[in-house]
């Protein structure tokens, strides 16, 4: 499947510089309309002058590396099916059934002083590099999304505060090296839950499906510094379908391991997404449900043969 897929070429990503989103910026209004046009036509985009620095980047990528290469035994105790855990650790291998390999350990990061206790411990410089790089992205994210949020032409204080108290979840994932001839996959193809999902990566990896191009597979070029934001299911709901998750995958790679953080940013547990009153009239009917992220992981033990967000449709 690879070798088929074309590397989308970097004037073809939209690149953000969020520096250009502070007040006083006469080129804010620009900006928005990128951010506009990339969350409509691809649910993707880039960032870069995000204010993350690259030691905050590189110490949180080396901890969760040794976190995945400490002995078996050692994280067991982390192992977990029950969606609902705080902290867990997932495994998949490879097997008749499924072609996918990736090991994965999520993390609850908001408020960080009531979960940062229960983090792995070792390394031992787990917690503060992994807890340095969740603040910084938090921060980044609530900026992000008040941008996105005013891209929709909304006012900027609309779901401010469901945004700032809402949910951050880490998702520190680690794809093994794998034989190009075998065809596994690292992750399978999905949308995200979230409202946005801003990921770290420590190199290529991502493909998304550019629904311009015929659902064509578009692999994503890292690019050292920037960090990637993929448009959820939520902001799909609340734009009323302006805004589209996107698809995307993750492919393995036959020389490396691949490391990412993603971090998956929502509303608060029970509080309901839906579709922003200003954005549905008579010619742009009401497209979805409203739902919550506790509906959507009892959505995820039911089994539905549908996906979240085709289950949200009107
Ligand atoms: C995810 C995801 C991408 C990556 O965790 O939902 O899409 O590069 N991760 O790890
Ligand atoms: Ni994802």
């Amino acid at each position: 499947m690879n070798s088929l897929v074309s590397t989308l070429h970097p004037s073809q990503v939209t690149t953000i510089d969020v520096s250009q989103l502070h007040h006083d910026s006469h080129t804010k209004p620009l900006v928005l309309k990128s951010i506009h046009d990339a969350c409509q036509k691809m649910g993707f985009f880039q960032v870069i002058n995000h204010g993350i620095s690259t030691e905050v980047t590189e110490n949180a990528l080396g901890s969760l590396s040794k976190f995945f290469d400490l002995p078996m035994d050692q994280k067991t105790i982390f192992l977990s099916n029950d969606v609902k855990r705080p902290v867990r650790l997932e495994t998949f291998r490879v097997d008749n059934v499924s072609r996918v390999s990736r090991e994965l350990i999520k993390l609850y990061a908001y408020p960080i002083e009531d979960w940062i206790g229960s983090w792995p411990h070792n390394p031992t410089d787990f917690t503060e590099n992994l807890g340095k790089y969740a603040i910084e992205v938090r921060r980044l994210s609530l900026e992000i999304m008040g941008a996105i949020v005013e891209s929709l032409g909304l006012p900027p204080t609309y779901s401010r505060s469901s945004l700032e108290k809402g949910m951050h979840m880490i998702v520190g994932n680690k794809y093994p090296q794998c034989s190009p001839s075998s065809n596994i996959l690292g992750l399978a193809s999905h949308t995200d839950h979230t409202i946005i999902t801003i990921l770290l990566e420590s190199m290529s990896g991502l493909e998304i499906m550019d629904s311009n191009d015929n659902n064509a597979w578009k692999s994503v070029p890292a690019a050292g510094g920037t960090l990637k934001v993929l448009i959820g299911n939520h902001l799909e709901v609340l734009s009323n379908g302006l805004y589209k998750s996107v698809f995307h995958w993750v492919t393995s790679n036959a020389q490396k391991s691949r490391v990412s953080i993603g971090s998956c940013l929502s509303f608060p547990m029970a509080e309901m997404v839906e579709p922003a009153m200003e954005l549905v009239d008579e010619e742009h009917p009401k497209r979805y449900k409203a739902s919550s992220l506790e509906e959507y992981i009892k959505f995820l033990s039911s089994k539905a043969d549908k996906s979240y967000i085709e289950s949200l449709k009107i």
